[in-house]
């Protein structure tokens, strides 16, 4: 079986006209498709074609679209009673409520009104494709066509093939996804698709620190905008989408992953969803809010005028030392060149996926004089450091000091494997190599979808070759020790290309 995905009279039904049907009507018939719509609520379609039409005289207004075009779009725009009208359709896409119950009684109802090779489509952000598919008589020409808030913004699509799945039927989706003007991506069924897997690598990483103590919500947030590059941090992130869909979504696809260590969620979401303080929808989440909405952060304190007597830098990790070496000799700190600290010596090391506890020692240094200093990443916008638990407050004080002395500011966290930046980068890497390895989607797509659909700085696999595979792998496998949490073993997938030396985005025959 096959359709023409690029037949001028192509015809697109979506069924549930909410924040993203009405969305996917407006990108079809904005693509040139006919679309027809309903929702089981008497008007609510009625109200979806007012807005979409609202939209489109906007978008002609700032001159995205001509005024003809903006008609045009929304004449091809046609309301029906219910799925029975829905005969004529090539494609039937549902974006109803996320109930599997409600899922399959509508698929079923739609097998015995439309074609037998019109595509079945469902929106589900957290429900099995192929479970969806299982209650129908035709799973073969069912798959998933996930689009994102708000859809008109959002370009990518996920299309997902079910374990049923016929290639055609995603083959053709692909095609009507790039005919609605969107970026589709292919991938298999999985917990949580592609962007979502990805997703938790962000968000669940930075609420296990702060559960351990390492660091604070707005000190996470500041280190990785600064420090990865990323729009909004971790905490800013879930305060905008809200724990109430944030970490039911969690809890589900840890469940679905049969309780995969990797995706296990923690008590700092789940204690703050029970109690309802859930970001900004409840005016309360992470941050307090002020009368307009805007956060209340908390500020950082001044760094602290101490200066160490002398420095030395330790060559355990040549790379770090030589970026911290640079960066020192800008702030025109002379260092100690001997193979070992004078007594009186600020003891700096640069870690890869270890705390400064096991630095000191296994390095046999002095841990009430060693601060660490994350290297990993560029040293400009910000710098993070960390004391082992013994680390003589003077020395602590005179290190931020010192890597302040040049007005960039300095977060300061509890020992930790990692710090902050580094085992949320492993982790996102990590995840994105699982879904490589599974086959579940392509590297260059996984980068793809997360770029666009995430809107990171990068994708999993080129954040992981920037820093190199190789001090990812070691990342991991440092936490993997320190902790013993299998949460953190590094895939198989990035084992084997830090150990060749190769590309995370080597593919495999
Ligand atoms: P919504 O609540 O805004 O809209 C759902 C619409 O479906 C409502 O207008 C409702 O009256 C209608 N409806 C419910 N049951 C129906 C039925 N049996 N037949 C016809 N119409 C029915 O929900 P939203 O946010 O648009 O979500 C829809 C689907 O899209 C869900 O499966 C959701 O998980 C998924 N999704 C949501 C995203 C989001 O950010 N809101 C992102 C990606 C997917």
């Amino acid at each position: 079986m096959a359709l023409d995905a690029n037949r001028p009279d192509l015809t697109v039904g979506v069924i549930g006209t909410g924040a993203m049907g009405r969305g996917i009507v407006q990108v079809a018939a904005s693509g040139g498709i006919r679309v027809l719509m309903t929702d089981a609520r008497p008007g609510a379609a009625q109200e979806a074609r007012g807005f979409i039409e609202k939209m489109m005289l906007r978008a002609a207004e700032k001159g995205s679209v001509t005024k003809d075009e903006a008609v045009a779009a929304v004449d091809r725009i046609s309301i029906v009673d219910g799925p029975a009208d829905m005969k004529s359709c090539h494609v039937v896409i549902e974006a109803i409520v996320e109930n599997l119950e409600a899922k399959q009684q509508l698929f079923g109802q739609l097998e015995e009104i439309v074609s037998p090779d019109c595509i079945l489509a469902t929106n589900t952000s957290s429900l099995s494709v192929t479970t969806i598919a299982s209650g129908l008589k035709t799973p073969q020409r069912f798959a998933g066509l996930h689009f994102f808030n708000p859809v008109p913004l959002m370009r990518l699509v996920e299309v997902i093939e079910g374990l049923r799945t016929e290639p055609w039927v995603a083959d053709a989706l692909m095609m009507i996804g790039k005919r609605m003007t969107r970026e589709p991506v292919r991938l298999k069924d999985a917990p949580g698709f592609l962007v979502n897997q990805v997703g938790r690598g962000f968000t669940l990483e930075a609420s296990h620190l702060v559960y351990e103590g390492v660091s604070s919500f707005a000190d996470v947030d500041r280190v990785m905008r600064d420090v990865g590059g990323f729009r909004m941090g971790p905490f800013e992130l879930m305060e905008l989408t809200g724990l109430d869909v944030t970490h039911p979504a969690s809890e589900l696809i840890y469940n679905q992953f049969f309780q995969e260590p990797r995706y296990r969620p923690n008590l700092i979401m789940k204690s703050r969803y029970e109690a309802g303080v859930l970001g900004r929808k409840s005016k309360r989440g992470f941050y307090e809010y002020d009368a307009e909405m805007k956060a209340i952060v908390p500020p950082e304190a001044p760094p602290p005028q101490a200066r160490p007597e002398a420095v030395w830098v330790s060559g355990a990790e040549p790379q770090g030392r030589a970026a911290l070496l640079d960066l020192l000799k800008k702030l025109g700190v002379s260092v100690e060149s001997g193979a070992k600290p004078s007594t009186k010596a600020l003891i700096l090391v640069t870690p890869v996926g270890e705390d400064a506890t096991t630095c000191a020692v296994e390095q046999g240094l002095d841990p009430r004089r060693t601060v660490a200093v994350d290297t990993l990443f560029p040293l400009a916008k910000r710098r993070t450091m960390m004391g082992t638990p013994v680390t003589d407050s003077g020395y602590r004080q005179s290190a931020h000091g010192l890597l302040a002395a040049d007005g960039v500011p300095v977060t300061v966290c509890r020992d930790s494997p990692g710090f902050i930046a580094q085992r949320i980068l492993a982790m996102i890497v990590n995840i994105g190599c699982s879904i490589a390895q599974s086959r579940t989607a392509e590297p260059a797509d996984i980068d793809k979808a997360v770029t666009l659909g995430l809107n990171y700085p990068n994708g999993p696999f080129k954040f992981g070759d920037v820093i190199g595979p190789e001090r990812i792998y070691r990342v991991l496998a440092s936490m993997y020790r320190i902790y013993g949490d299998p949460r953190y073993r590094p895939t198989i997938w990035l084992t084997r290309r830090a150990r060749l030396g190769v590309s995370l985005l080597t593919p495999e025959p």
